[in-house]
């Protein structure tokens, strides 16, 4: 949980959005001792290459991810005067294929009510909001005000909802007059409302976290909302906050049957400590959530995937997820200098069930493969065997293991020494990423104590297939396109040349490694 009472009070700025980038000058001829400067940007050091992340300065959570008119918005948590977290505003970005972003001007800064904490935005197609008219409809973002001057003074207060329009594309804001459209009446954590359209019901649904629940409310025009239903005080995990709600019907996989999914982050109290995201299955009927549930689930194992949330305004079948890639316990500690945090890639959500239980797979979406090149494939590769590269750090691997899983790792490595080893053990039936060892860990306690371990879904697997995606300071780490997922940041002190696969006899076959365009040029 953030200390928001620690921070400085603020100062209402205005920010010109300059893209900062890294200035390499370069000779262009030694006899003339003539230069030029070349613009690189988005060059520094750990800077991924091909994950949003923003201009410069700190980022945390996605914010109103909404699909409209050929465009994926991404909104997120952004506090443009520093390097660690502030009086929040919500940054802007906007992709045709969520891969490759272009940066936009900040939509929406602090006011008289509060700081722009998180929450969602909605196309109002029907204009039920009255905001725009039937010929333009306008876009709604619902967000969570934080006054500041409330929290300070002790009350339990200062956490209200509001809203926000705009009539052209996102680009500029209007906050609502009659704001806040939902008051407080004393709970202390009351945040990130996530809203959507029930076309059943023919109304709005909100889910909002209160604490140690959910909190579900209804309404026909985003202004005026009826608490309709509470979830979620004796169910899943409890080891912190509640946080970043967000919910959403799911076929499942090769049935004839939609569930509700409902995700919930919390921090901390994350399975590998921290800030993590559990869901829940169940049904949704318009009004309340229940579930059969017995005990969490959680959508990574990583550290490093939080407060993700879902694609508004996508068809039914696509449910693209994205999450801050990045944890509480040292968000603020990370050594990067001129922006922090990541995004984690888009991810397509889908639902499946074994014989025993439903659960969430994530993994890549396809636009991925686009910016895939340059691809060797090694048909085997044996126990002990090596490979290397200039950097394993702007790369996927897609690899597969034949018969029955037994332990293995693969270990990357660099001249400094640094060591990440990710793998699977069967004496525990879970696969690993270790950072422990992988350079830059000592920053905070918890980045470096441990290794990440994840619970495989089946108790026998078989010709497992398994992808790697390390983008300079982040290694994701999939199994069965998404069955298993570990997410963790990396630091290592220059990157990674050599990898060695070392099993229990067991042979990769085949590995793909392949280079990942950078999304910057
Ligand atoms: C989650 C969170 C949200 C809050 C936002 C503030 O990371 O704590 O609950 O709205 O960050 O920046």
């Amino acid at each position: 949980m953030i200390n928001y009472t620690s921070m400085k009070p603020y100062l209402l700025l205005f920010m010109s959005l300059a893209l900062l980038g890294c200035k390499q000058e370069v000779s262009k001829n030694s006899d003339e001792q003539e230069t030029e400067v070349v613009e690189e940007r988005f060059r520094e050091s750990y800077r991924p290459q091909y994950h949003f992340t923003p201009p410069e300065k700190w980022m945390n959570d996605p914010n109103g991810l909404l699909y409209h008119n050929g465009t994926y918005h991404l909104f997120y948590q952004y506090y443009p005067e520093d390097i660690v977290w502030g009086p929040m505003h919500w940054g802007h970005a906007t992709s045709a294929d969520m891969i490759s972003w272009e940066h936009k001007p900040i939509a929406l800064y602090p006011d008289e009510l509060g700081l722009i904490f998180s929450g969602s935005a909605v196309m109002d197609t029907k204009n039920t909001s009255g905001l725009g008219t039937p010929e333009n409809p306008p876009m709604v973002a619902i967000f969570t005000y934080h006054l500041m001057a409330g929290e300070k003074a002790g009350s339990k207060d200062f956490q209200t909802q509001g809203i926000a329009y705009s009539l052209d594309e996102g680009d500029t804001w209007t906050k609502y007059e009659g704001n806040p459209v939902i008051g407080n009446e004393g709970i202390k954590d009351f945040r990130d409302p996530k809203v959507l359209w029930h076309e059943a019901s023919q109304k709005w649904i909100m889910a909002l976290v209160a604490g140690d629940h959910v909190k579900f409310y209804n309404s026909p025009n985003l202004k005026e909302w009826n608490l309709v239903s509470e979830f979620g005080k004796n169910q899943g995990a409890h080891g912190g906050v509640w946080e970043c709600p967000d919910l959403f019907p799911l076929l499942v996989a090769g049935r004839d049957e939609t569930k509700w999914v409902l995700l919930v982050s919390m921090n901390p109290g994350a399975p590998n400590g921290g800030s993590g995201t559990q869901y829940f299955v169940g049904n949704f009927d318009g009004t309340q959530f229940t579930t059969n549930q017995k005990s969490p689930k959680w959508l990574d194992y990583g550290m490093d995937n939080y407060a993700g949330v879902t694609y508004n305004g996508l068809p039914d079948d696509q449910r693209t997820f994205i999450g801050w890639m990045s944890n509480w316990n040292y968000a603020r500690d990370t050594p990067t200098e001129v922006w922090r945090s990541a995004m984690t890639l888009p991810r397509k959500l889908t639902l499946a069930k074994n014989n025993k239980d439903y659960y969430l797979k994530n993994y890549p979406l396809k636009a991925i493969d686009e910016y895939s090149y340059a691809t060797v494939t090694h048909d085997t590769m044996k126990h002990n065997m090596s490979l290397s590269s200039a950097s394993f750090n702007k790369m996927r691997l897609d690899f597969e293991i034949p018969g029955k899983l037994d332990d293995f790792t693969l270990n990357f490595t660099n001249v400094e020494k640094n060591s990440l080893k990710v793998g699977y053990k069967k004496a525990d039936n879970t696969f690993f990423v270790d950072r422990r060892k992988s350079g830059k860990v000592a920053f905070e306690p918890s980045f470096g104590a441990a290794m990440h371990t994840a619970p495989a879904i089946e108790k026998t697997l078989t010709n497992t297939k398994f992808s790697i995606f390390m983008d300079e300071s982040s290694i994701e780490f999939f199994v069965n396109q998404g069955e298993t997922v570990l997410t963790d940041q990396i630091f290592p002190d220059t990157p990674f040349t050599a990898m060695t696969f070392t099993s229990n006899g067991q042979t990769i076959a085949p590995l793909k490694v392949s280079k990942v365009k950078r999304i910057w040029d």
